[in-house]
């Protein structure tokens, strides 16, 4: 018993001590931390349970017999979050490269199961070589079995990525089936094939930050959600992310308690925002911060299609997903990537109960050969889709311009918006005025009928005579009703026709 014990305590030792003193030494030293420092900083201080600590491979290939290692490289248990339970797996890449065996997918799908069983968070920190080659395909058995409950899991529970390390091959497809993938700046990257690959069958010369570093994903393939310059602050990030989500779809998103009034006194500056000038920019973010609670906006997607806000926020406490066209970028239109963007937002929204605030100032789709080639008219359609199919609560202010078939888009009043206003400045017609006079006016006069469409459209009234918004709102008293609608509309039941499930446009 005695020995039993001894080993036991071993094995437990080996499992903490990962790889070594010093390839722990090197991960530090590339400003990378260890699998378990990173979960010591993800959840709250001793809350950390570990499951199947000294689970090991049973493969004995290529000398692998003799390379056999507690824990078998990945970290996993679950633990607390202010006070909130998630689940977590934690690749070690001091072990082996972080590389993921049969085994270590089965450790990786227990807490992904039992994360689903209980409904709680799963948050994946990734840092590994990939498929572990001694294993063949029994490893990718084991990255098949954790896709599988990826997809299972989607819409469930709230699943996180975050990238720390090398991410490559198949390993890039569980992130990429998580609602969230977030990277950090220089140590990680994400390719399905890396730049020695790229480079035989291409011919492109290319490094492997350029192709899958945390700024190319986040700001040109929107990959990722987010990047962090650090360590510390992606674990930061993670648990400032999750404060505002539910546990599950079983669960409402957590309420906290807020300082910030209803009736705040410092609003007027909101009914001079919109310049007098159609055609100048500002800046939407500034009115979204004065309309949430406290400024604080969670942003989903910084960096990219910055013509279209989207994150989380709270209104009185209560979690709300925004999404805000912003006019300072391609004027707010609509393009490819700002309506998959925002479908995939508006999407974890409806997924987790959270209520959609919409603010709208946008000049239709982005016209051109570019965006019509590569399929405007399907990803447009996505964020139609999505906006059409939510359920949850929709509110939507129009700023200023809601033109064409992106007005009907942003969460209108057809597509079973609950409370739909206008502040004064809107403009809410078919299209923009000069536009339309080149249309109805050709061989008249294309000034006058510029200024007749203007006196007819360049504003909200026709839309309210209709009934299409519910009503004029000064922007100072936009805070107060928003609020006043979120409370009321928390009693709001609503179902989609029974169905296998939609057939959205992909
Ligand atoms: N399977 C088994 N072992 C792996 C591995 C894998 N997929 N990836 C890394 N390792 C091991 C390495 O053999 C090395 O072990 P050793 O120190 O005992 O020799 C250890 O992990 C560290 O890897 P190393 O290559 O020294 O680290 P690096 O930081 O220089 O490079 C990678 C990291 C990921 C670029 C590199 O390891 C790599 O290319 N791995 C293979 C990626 C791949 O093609 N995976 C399979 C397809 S999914």
């Amino acid at each position: 018993k005695l020995i039993a014990r001894r080993r036991v305590h071993e094995l437990e030792q080996q499992a903490l001590n990962g790889g070594g003193a010093e390839r722990i030494a090197t991960q530090h030293a590339r400003g990378k931390l260890t699998a378990r420092e990173r979960i010591s900083l993800l959840l709250d201080s001793g809350s950390f349970r570990e499951t199947d600590m000294i689970k090991a491979h049973r493969g004995s290939d290529f000398g692998m017999d003799k390379k056999r290692f507690a824990g078998d490289g990945v970290v996993t248990g679950q633990g607390k979050v202010f006070g909130r339970t998630v689940f977590v797996c934690s690749q070690d890449f001091t072990v082996l490269g972080g590389s993921l065996s049969e085994t270590h997918a089965e450790k990786i799908c227990k807490v992904m199961d039992r994360a689903m069983l209980v409904g709680a968070p799963l948050i994946c920190l990734n840092d590994s070589g990939g498929a572990r080659i001694q294993e063949g395909i029994a490893s990718l058995a084991g990255y098949a079995e954790v896709f599988q409950r990826n997809v299972l899991a989607s819409g469930v529970i709230p699943q996180i990525s975050v990238i720390m390390g090398p991410c490559a091959g198949g390993a890039v497809y569980s992130p990429a089936l998580t609602d969230f993938t977030f990277m950090v700046r220089d140590s990680s990257y994400m390719f399905v094939t890396g730049p020695e690959v790229v480079r035989a069958v291409t011919n492109e010369d290319v490094t492997a930050e350029a192709l899958g570093g945390a700024q190319t994903h986040s700001r040109v393939s929107g990959v990722c959600h987010g990047a962090f310059d650090n360590e510390l602050e992606a674990m930061a990030g993670i648990r400032r992310l999750l404060s505002f989500l539910p546990q599950s779809n079983r669960h409402k998103a957590p309420v906290l308690r807020s300082l910030d009034p209803r009736e705040r006194a410092n609003l007027d500056c909101l009914d001079s925002v919109v310049p007098d000038d159609p055609n100048q920019p500002y800046d939407m973010r500034a009115i979204v911060e004065r309309i949430i609670d406290d400024g604080e906006l969670v942003e989903i997607q910084p960096e990219y299609a910055r013509n279209i806000i989207t994150g989380f926020a709270r209104m009185e406490g209560r979690t709300v997903g925004i999404v805000a066209n912003q006019p300072r970028e391609l004027a707010g239109c609509l393009d490819i990537d700002s309506s998959v963007k925002a479908a995939r937002f508006v999407r974890f929204c409806d997924c987790f109960e959270i209520p959609l605030v919409t603010l709208v100032d946008m000049p239709g789709f982005l016209p051109g050969t570019v965006q019509e080639y590569n399929g405007l008219i399907r990803h447009g359609a996505k964020l139609l889709f999505a906006y059409a199919e939510a359920t949850v609560p929709k509110v939507t202010v129009i700023t200023r311009k809601a033109y064409g078939g992106g007005y009907i888009t942003m969460s209108s009043k057809h597509l079973r918006g609950d409370a739909n206003y206008a502040w004064p400045s809107a403009e809410i017609a078919v299209m923009g005025a000069k536009g339309a006079a080149e249309i109805i006016a050709r061989g008249k006069d294309k000034d006058q009928a510029t200024r007749e469409y203007e006196t007819k459209f360049a504003n909200p009234i026709m839309a309210a005579e209709r009934g299409f918004v519910d009503g004029l709102l000064r922007p100072s008293d936009t805070r107060r009703v928003i609020c006043e609608d979120l409370e009321l509309l928390q009693g709001k039941q609503l179902k989609n026709p029974a169905k296998k499930h939609a057939n959205m446009p992909l």
